[in-house]
């Protein structure tokens, strides 16, 4: 791979509720512009026809806005880069359509990207603050969507080593923090209130898998509903209201059982692999408790961590655009048949059980 050209790629990411639109030159990010879509919130959750229309809406303002703020024109780029998949489908076509369209009417090779191999490569995005992990690494890859531990070997050869049976970490979250009341997304929420309060004022059981690198949330959850619904009934014979007055500790020692649960999978996977730089990504990397674990961790197991920059965390197009430049020296390129794919796998292969 040679990486001595002078790249300009403009990358567009709308696999669910984001539409994000990137401008890279190489792998720097010159602008990662992201509209988010309000309505979701008072529904609890994604619904997908209003996402679709939402990304109709946002995606030429957003694609304008990213190349004026990159100072970039459409002519000089070298490639167009999208999320083919996984995601919701009505929110991948729009992004892909217009993808294609860009790349057909100015003559540019379409490069197609998998978003959760996105997660894992934005920590190949140029920063002053970060330093990118070596081959090969760890990445737990926790979202709205999955709950994976994958053996990266090199931009392209990655290996799913563990994941959810059936909920995912985020879910998990957001699940949590509607049963408290809290609105969609929760995770964010349960993050700010934990940091007030005792992680260990409850307890919650950690779920058994068969696997030991696998992962389950959905008897977490079930254990959450049934210790708020109990409690909720005692306090009110006291004429009192237990969420109010135990937000905070909840909120804590709900993160703490999940950051536990995440930790110690990723020990076993360490132990297991040998492999001793642990990278996180996805959405939730942005919980203040799995990032103050892993720095912990650092100390305490010897391992080098890597946390990515808080605004690659949660869905971006920059990410898209790293994923985009990787293919580009490797001349990975799509014809216009391509098409959006709501259950893609990333090129991984599954760990055989
Ligand atoms: O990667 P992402 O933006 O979208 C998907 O591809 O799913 O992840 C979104 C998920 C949501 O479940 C959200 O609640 C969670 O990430 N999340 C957090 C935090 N920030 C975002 N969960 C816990 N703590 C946070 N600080
Ligand atoms: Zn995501």
């Amino acid at each position: 791979m040679s990486t001595k050209k002078s790249t300009y790629i403009l990358a567009i990411e709308s696999s669910c509720d984001d539409t994000s639109v990137a401008v890279l030159h190489n792998d720097k990010v010159l602008s990662n512009v992201v509209a988010n879509q309000e309505i979701h919130s008072k529904y609890g959750g994604v619904v997908p026809e209003l996402a679709s229309r939402a990304h109709q809406q946002n995606i030429v303002p957003v694609v304008h806005q990213a190349l004026a703020k990159a100072n970039i024109d459409k002519n000089e780029l070298h490639a167009i880069a999208f999320t083919k998949g996984p995601g919701l489908m009505g929110s991948l076509l729009v992004g892909t359509s217009f993808a294609k369209s860009m790349a057909m009417a100015l003559g540019l090779p379409l490069i197609s990207v998998n978003h959760m191999q996105a997660h894992i490569l934005a920590h190949f995005i140029d920063s002053k603050n970060q330093s990118k992990p070596p081959f090969p690494f760890l990445c737990l890859t926790i979202s709205g969507g999955h709950t994976q531990i994958v053996k990266v070997t090199n931009y392209f050869s990655m290996e799913i080593i563990g994941e959810t049976l059936d909920d995912a970490v985020g879910e998990a979250f957001d699940k949590s923090a509607k049963i408290l009341g809290l609105s969609y997304p929760g995770g964010p929420l349960i993050d700010k209130y934990a940091q007030l309060g005792n992680p260990t004022a409850f307890e919650f059981t950690h779920p058994k898998t068969k696997n030991k690198l696998d992962f389950s949330f959905s008897g977490l959850k079930t254990g959450i509903l049934r210790f708020i619904q109990k409690n909720i009934k005692e306090s009110r014979d006291f004429g009192t209201d237990f969420i109010k007055e135990n937000l905070n500790d909840i909120c804590a020692s709900i993160q703490y059982t999940i950051v536990s649960i995440l930790m110690n999978k990723l020990k076993e996977a360490s132990k297991q692999t040998g492999i001793k730089h642990i990278a996180i990504a996805g959405g939730v990397s942005a919980n203040s408790g799995i990032r103050n674990a892993l720095m912990n961790a650092e100390k305490q197991v010897g391992w080098k961590t890597y946390i990515p920059e808080f605004e690659y965390t949660t869905d971006n197009a920059a990410m898209i655009g790293i994923v985009g430049y990787y293919k580009f020296l490797d001349k990975q390129f799509e014809d216009l048949s391509v098409t959006a794919s709501a259950r893609m796998k990333i090129k991984l292969r599954k760990h055989q059980k």
